[in-house]
């Protein structure tokens, strides 16, 4: 049974507040596009298509409590730097601006547009997986709306008797993985074991992971690829393993702007995220802490990468620019 993390009723756009789960399902109404942004912000609402729908969201409250589009484009785009799918969703909402219906309009057919790609990304991703996968953060549909990315080829590939196990990346230091993917895979029926992110290498070297897939924030048009802190180290460690490593995305997490993945902003957060584990201090009292929140993987250590419109496969730019439809 899937977790959808938001609705639209009554004129407020309802979040569940991901940062109480797997404890407790609380709603949190958001009015403006302000309280939108701040879900965001707050992580409330996360995962790269899931702020995508919610901003776009964020723009029909912003008709409904009569604010400036101008301004609460403003507000939103400043809520989180690294997706795209926020600006994409953003940028799609523009020509509507001033149009309550249109903009309705617009942020549904976005929020269907995540079900339909999720459901050809699931069966794409499905059959590149076999045996025991890794995965790291949280991709499934609790960070999409929809069916998810890389937890939704997952699930399928479960589905179909292709994957036996999943290990879970805890996903230091916000623990997406540990809080949000077990929860995910326990509902899902997926048969899966929980384990810090410093046990990837151990497993892997007893031969125990056949397969890494995992999500992406944003994709530079030559593969490199933006997604949570710690997605490096895995593909370092899949790569040294002989382990097939697959990026799973929309191709709306595709920045057409960037050639590489060196411009990417990377969000820096709290560094309390890291000093205290749920409130609760962990290090000394002041101690420095560094919290960059994503980190940036080369296309080099990409075995193929999993969209929408099929498996892709080296030389990425023009499989990327292929399925863009740029020719
Ligand atoms: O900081 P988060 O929880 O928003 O980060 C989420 C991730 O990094 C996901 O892996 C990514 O958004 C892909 S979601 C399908």
């Amino acid at each position: 049974m899937r977790v959808i993390p938001f609705r639209f009723e009554g004129n407020r756009f309802w979040l569940l507040d991901q940062r109480r789960l797997p404890k407790e399902e609380v709603w949190v109404p958001c009015q403006t596009a302000g309280e939108a942004a701040d879900g965001i912000r707050e992580m409330v609402v996360r995962g790269a298509p899931a702020i995508g729908v919610t901003a776009a969201y964020g723009m029909v409250l912003a008709h409904l409590s009569g604010q400036d589009p101008a301004e609460a484009d403003r507000v939103l785009r400043k809520s989180r730097p690294t997706a795209v799918n926020l600006f994409y969703a953003l940028d799609r909402m523009k020509p509507h601006w001033g149009d309550l219906e249109g903009s309705l309009r617009e942020a549904q057919a976005i929020w269907a547009e995540v079900e339909a790609t999720e459901q050809a990304i699931s069966q794409h991703g499905a059959r590149v997986l076999k045996g025991q996968v890794l995965t790291h953060c949280n991709t499934g549909p609790l960070a999409t709306g929809g069916y998810g990315t890389a937890l939704g080829a997952i699930i399928e590939a479960h589905r179909l008797g292709r994957v036996s196990h999943v290990w879970v990346d805890e996903t230091r230091p916000y623990l997406q993985g540990a809080r949000l993917t077990a929860y995910e895979l326990q509902k899902a029926g997926v048969p899966a074991t929980l384990i810090t992110d410093n046990m990837a290498a151990y497993f892997m070297a007893k031969g125990q992971v056949d397969a890494v897939i995992l999500g992406t924030d944003r994709m530079a048009l030559n593969g490199d690829f933006a997604n949570k802190i710690g997605t490096y180290g895995v593909a370092v460690l899949a790569h040294h393993h002989g382990i097939p490593f697959y990026p799973a995305l929309p191709l709306s997490s595709v920045d057409p702007h960037l050639e590489t993945g060196a411009a990417i902003p990377i969000e820096e957060r709290s560094a309390l995220e890291v000093t205290q584990l749920r409130g609760v201090q962990i290090a000394p009292e002041g101690f420095p802490a560094a919290h960059p929140a994503f980190d940036v993987t080369p296309h080099t250590l990409v075995t193929g990468i999993v969209t929408e419109k099929g498996v892709l496969y080296p030389p990425f730019d023009d499989a990327l620019r292929g399925a863009l439809g740029w020719g």
